[in-house]
């Protein structure tokens, strides 16, 4: 597919998640809710639940639920907290008893309407409720539309760390709509641009030098860049998804960004502000500057890593009052530790990651101290 001219298109080409008996479309929609509800609707042999927040529904359920009414798809919403605080066991529980108080039956479909919290609770209440019923992605904020309603991962956070319960389930759709995006608040939309931003690190240098040359008019939501960086992030997500479904291998370079990230996420500001993206980007520098230090990644190339972030308006530094020690403790927590050893994604060029598992904590320490960390 071109984009060239196609800003005014209703939908484009799907793009396909292969995955034998499991496999889904990404359906990508202009604005255009009727088409949407019209591809859920074929997919929806009986009742609809669909699972949702008061933010996302009040800027954009209006519209969702009177063209799912037109097009005579008998649904039901359900409402959960905003945050990831709200992704919890409770939640699932609160979710199986209104499907089952309404006498849902294993012909439900669950729609998950909202980011990525929404889309991996409902997604692991659609795994475990009757043993599994259809479940469909519609994604409203950029990390969900590039990342986490693609692939299948599931999942509720534990008190002793993130996404600690969970199953592997495929939806059934992701319905697309980058319309949604104009809603998106400024930090939510450019902690998006951090995952885009790693798939051009870890899989296509390409991605890379587009962005550096039109990242500020795809975070302006310009249709033409913002549909090319959004599209080639699901292609290239869907790419690895469908080499390595449940994470034998390559999937984790997915994770590059993460390890650093998941640990500076449970301290601090950043676990009470949700600041996911943003410490995507942290890690992202982070993960540079250590494979730089191994001799594995040039120092120019870390040079255009930094200043694409900053472009991205996104943080390259760790936050004040951080303590090393404590994000090195974080990072134990993390599902990722094998066997004792913490792996770390690294690039080798931009373009390309490798894993590594023999990174020293006293370099990962002195590592975080020269970003910022006390
Ligand atoms: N977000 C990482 C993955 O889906 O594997």
């Amino acid at each position: 597919m071109t984009e060239s001219g196609n800003a005014t298109k209703a939908s484009w080409d799907p793009l396909r998640v292969d995955l034998g008996e499991r496999s889904y479309d990404i359906r990508f929609y202009n604005n255009a809710t009727d088409a949407l509800v019209a591809d859920i609707k074929a997919l929806c042999p009986e009742r609809a639940f669909v699972v949702t927040n008061e933010t996302i529904w009040s800027a954009q359920g209006e519209r969702f639920g009177a063209a799912m009414q037109a097009a005579g798809v008998d649904f039901t919403t359900a409402m959960v907290g905003d945050g990831e605080k709200y992704k919890t066991l409770d939640s699932a529980s609160a979710l199986y008893d209104r499907l089952l108080e309404e006498r849902f039956s294993r012909r439900a479909t669950v729609i998950a309407f909202g980011g990525g919290v929404i889309g991996d609770l409902a997604g692991f209440v659609a795994a475990t409720f009757l043993r599994g019923v259809r479940f469909i992605q519609v994604p409203t904020t950029v990390v969900a539309m590039v990342d986490s309603s693609i692939g299948g991962k599931t999942g509720v956070d534990h008190r002793l760390g993130k996404n600690l319960i969970g199953a592997f389930y495929q939806p059934a759709l992701v319905a697309v709509d980058l319309a949604y995006l104009k809603t998106l608040d400024d930090h939510n939309r450019h902690g998006g641009f951090a995952e885009i931003i790693k798939y051009g690190v870890i899989y296509d240098a390409a991605l890379f030098d587009y962005l550096e040359k039109n990242v500020t008019r795809a975070l302006k939501l310009e249709s033409e860049p913002l549909l090319h960086v959004t599209r080639r992030s699901c292609e290239i997500k869907a790419a690895v998804v469908g080499q390595d479904e449940f994470e034998g291998g390559l999937r984790a370079i997915l994770n590059f960004g993460h390890t650093f990230a998941h640990a500076i996420e449970s301290v601090g500001e950043y676990k009470e502000r949700q600041f996911h993206g943003q410490a995507v980007a942290i890690g992202m520098v982070a993960a540079g500057e250590l494979a730089c230090r191994l001799g594995m990644f040039s120092a120019g190339e870390q040079a255009r890593l930094v200043k694409l972030i900053e472009t991205a308006g996104l943080p390259t530094r760790i936050p004040e009052g951080m303590k090393a020690e404590q994000i090195v403790e974080g990072m134990k927590s993390d599902k990722k530790v094998v066997s004792g050893r913490q792996r770390f994604v690294l690039p080798t060029r931009l373009g390309e990651v490798v894993l590594r598992d023999d990174v020293e904590t006293p370099a990962v320490l002195k590592l975080l101290r020269d970003l910022g960390a006390t």
